[in-house]
């Protein structure tokens, strides 16, 4: 008599092929944000069957059908909608969630490349390495690449436009409810720093705001030398360990959470040598971890805490709490919790 196997239930199989998969979610979104689909069913002002899209793609029969796929996968996860028209055929929509990857515009920054960069190649490759860090305690980045995240972006051009591209839309979105709900954050502001920078957008953000500011965008030359000019911003070349250029306020937009605690203590005290010895304050911009959080953007911080990881060892996702410890240290007694308008919240530390 055959011995009887017990299959998994659906339920527990689906749940443990789910992150398996997700391989698949994240690649079918990166295709067809490099194929702009949102922006072509946008453009069409109405739900848009797949041959009016294939159209707009001048994409031929072959493709049009894994298009189909990708676009069913896509509608599974909320990215689209899809309905049927009258003579059965699936008609695709844009959700709130495909409207924050259409191209960019004035009040609409786009989150499309950040979805590039989280997804490209050579900045994965050192996920493959989570289980090096656990047995050896080595960074996984260096495990894939053999050097650091920054030499590495210093050397590879292309990866490094792709980051700070990424990281630049983060920074358009943070300073567009800044400007907006935050206005008397900088009101008194002469100048600001703004520390690892990247390209300066949040720098030329500010200024746009407030054109009475004066900015700097501090970060390392590899940097500075892709960083488009933008009238009332510095770029300064620099090491943020050694000495910060003064300022009234110093910016930090997900600086810290790519640093072990002792080097966010040595940032932080360079910063507070860079403002005024009374009325200095620094800005810090991070997606903290909730003490109890379950919503579905806390997934997104934890999923975060394991890239920094990978990408740099020491670098980790903080609770409020945990900025607080840090910030003392450094010599900022006092802060104030300005908001969460998005992934990231703020945080004002002052001097005094
Ligand atoms: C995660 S990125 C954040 C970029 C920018 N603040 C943003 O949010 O768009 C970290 C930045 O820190 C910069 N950085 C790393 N080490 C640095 C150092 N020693 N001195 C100055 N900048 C540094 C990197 O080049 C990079 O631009």
């Amino acid at each position: 008599m055959s011995e009887e196997i017990n299959f998994p239930a659906n339920e527990a199989l689906a749940t443990l092929l789910r992150p398996a998969f997700g391989f698949i979610d994240a690649m079918a979104l990166k295709c067809v944000v490099k194929l702009g689909i949102p922006d072509i069913i946008h453009s069409h002002g109405r739900p848009i069957s797949l041959t009016q899209i294939a159209t707009q793609l001048e994409s031929n029969s072959p493709g049009h059908r894994c298009l189909a796929r990708v676009m069913h996968v896509m509608s599974r996860r909320g990215i689209f909608a899809s309905t049927s028209s009258l003579e059965n055929e699936i008609l695709y929509d844009l959700t709130p969630s495909s409207r924050l990857i259409l191209k960019d515009s004035s009040n609409n920054p786009s989150y499309a490349p950040i979805i590039l960069m989280l997804n490209d190649p050579e900045l994965l490759a050192p996920l493959h390495y989570l289980s090096f860090t656990v047995t050896d305690g080595g960074v996984a980045f260096e495990k894939a690449h053999n050097c650091s995240i920054w030499e590495y972006l210093a050397e590879k051009e292309d990866v490094n436009k792709i980051f700070h591209d990424g990281l630049a839309c983060t920074a358009k979105i943070a300073f567009r409810v800044i400007a907006t709900e935050y206005k008397d954050v900088f009101a008194s502001v002469q100048s600001v720093v703004d520390v690892g920078g990247g390209t300066g957008t949040t720098a030329h953000e500010i200024v746009k705001a407030h054109p009475h500011i004066k900015a700097i965008n501090f970060d390392l030359p590899h940097v500075i030398a892709i960083a488009p000019k933008y009238d009332g911003v510095t770029h300064v070349v620099g090491d943020m360990f050694k000495a910060i250029p003064n300022g009234d306020v110093v910016i930090l937009k997900s600086i810290l959470h790519d640093w072990d605690d002792d080097d966010c203590v040595k940032i932080l005290k360079n910063c507070r040598k860079a403002v005024p010895e009374k009325t200095g304050k620094i800005i810090i911009f991070e997606q903290l971890v909730q003490q109890e959080g379950e919503g579905p953007i806390d997934d997104i911080v934890y999923a975060s805490d394991l890239l920094m990881i990978a990408h740099t060892g020491g670098g980790k996702e903080r609770t409020e709490a945990q900025c607080e410890t840090l910030l003392k240290i450094a010599g900022f007694p006092r802060y104030r919790f300005i908001g969460n308008p998005g992934l990231p919240s703020i945080i004002e530390a002052y001097v005094e």
